[in-house]
């Protein structure tokens, strides 16, 4: 009887031991499952996983390091700093012109260019100035300049950066935005380009903020004949899937990326920034659709979705009729990368 009552508790310790276990493991599992809940924001990384759409990186300072320890990027890379009182003053008096942007940003809002400006026969007068939307402050020394952006920041944290001079069409200065996305059948392949003139009163050329959509090729056709019209594109193809190679290895999650290219006087390519979760609306306002079309089937294949009330919206205006028809250039229509 003593035996049989032993090996009874026996039993029922043995079920009571593999019960904890297993209730263990569920709460292990259910774990791992709400970290990878989507839209869930990783503190290490800073990636915001957002489903199916894969990840956006918001942190340009976080993106700039990652992309500057690479040696053939890093060329391409205007210097960039954090933003503090001594950094703006260096790169002021390094650079005369910089640029300074929210480390979170996007669509152009916030980003001031600042300008240190020598006068006078001796070069003895200067003077600060600095642009946010249209407005223009001027200053007679950094201190009261330096107070008044700070107030502009509004709390932000910012990061400075070398102002590159942008080439221009028709007076006013133009960027270029490359979409480099993951191809259905593998690998990176830079699917489109469209290039933004600014808004003739604003230092920024995004299309939420007035800035005109034109295809690339026909603004670059007043700056370099065909052949090194050709070249300098296949260029910002290469250092765009290069970037999107190099962003992959730091945040696994990337499937696409918008890269925002300054060209300067001699045609080198920077890169301004690069946007991980990059808007398709420009494309939609080129009268050759056949890079939206790319993109779309592109984005769709790993899981994105698309608006398509891109007309309708605010943002980007219609490229003015003079530019024409231009068919995409022979690179860009086909080849894996
Ligand atoms: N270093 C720079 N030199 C010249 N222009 C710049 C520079 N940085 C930004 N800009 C201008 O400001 C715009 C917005 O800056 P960007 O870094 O792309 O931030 P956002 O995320 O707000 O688009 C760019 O498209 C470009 O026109
Ligand atoms: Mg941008």
């Amino acid at each position: 009887m003593r035996r049989k009552l032993r090996k009874i508790r026996k039993i029922r310790k043995i079920r009571k031991i593999r019960k904890i276990r297993k209730i263990r493991k569920i709460r292990k599992i259910r774990k791992i499952r709400k970290i990878r809940k989507p839209g869930k924001r990783l503190k290490r990384t800073n990636i915001v996983l957002s489903g199916k759409r894969g990840s956006r990186i918001s942190d340009k300072w976080a993106k700039t390091k990652v992309l500057r320890a690479n040696p053939m990027l890093r060329r391409h890379i205007p210097l960039t700093k954090r933003m503090t009182k001594v950094s703006l003053r260096t790169m002021l008096l390094k650079f005369g012109m910089v640029y300074i942007k929210p480390n979170r940003g996007s669509q152009g809002h916030g980003v001031m260019k600042v300008e240190r400006i020598i006068a006078g026969k001796t070069g003895r007068k200067k003077s600060f100035v600095y642009q946010l939307d249209e407005k223009r402050s001027d200053f007679s020394n950094y201190e009261s300049a330096y107070r008044s952006i700070l107030r502009d920041t509004k709390g932000k944290p910012y990061l400075v950066q070398k102002g590159i001079h942008l080439i221009k069409h028709s007076g006013r200065p133009f960027d270029t935005r490359l979409v480099v996305q993951r191809a259905p059948h593998g690998g990176w392949e830079a699917t489109g380009t469209i290039s933004r003139v600014a808004h003739p009163r604003k230092i920024v050329t995004n299309g939420s903020q007035g800035g005109t959509i034109y295809p690339t090729a026909f603004l670059l056709g007043s700056h370099a004949n065909t052949a090194k019209r050709i070249a300098l594109m296949k260029k910002m193809d290469s250092i765009g899937v290069k970037t999107a190679k190099r962003l992959r290895q730091a945040y696994p999650g990337i499937m696409e990326i918008g890269v925002d290219f300054a060209l300067d006087s001699k045609l080198k390519p920077w890169i301004l920034e690069v946007n991980t979760h990059p808007d398709h609306c420009p494309f939609a306002l080129l009268s050759d659709q056949s890079m939206l079309r790319k993109i779309i089937r592109y984005g769709k294949a790993y899981g994105r979705t698309y608006r398509m009330n891109c007309l309708k919206a605010k943002q980007g205006l219609l490229p003015e009729r003079s530019t024409g028809r231009l068919p995409a250039p022979p690179h860009m229509r086909t080849g894996k990368r």
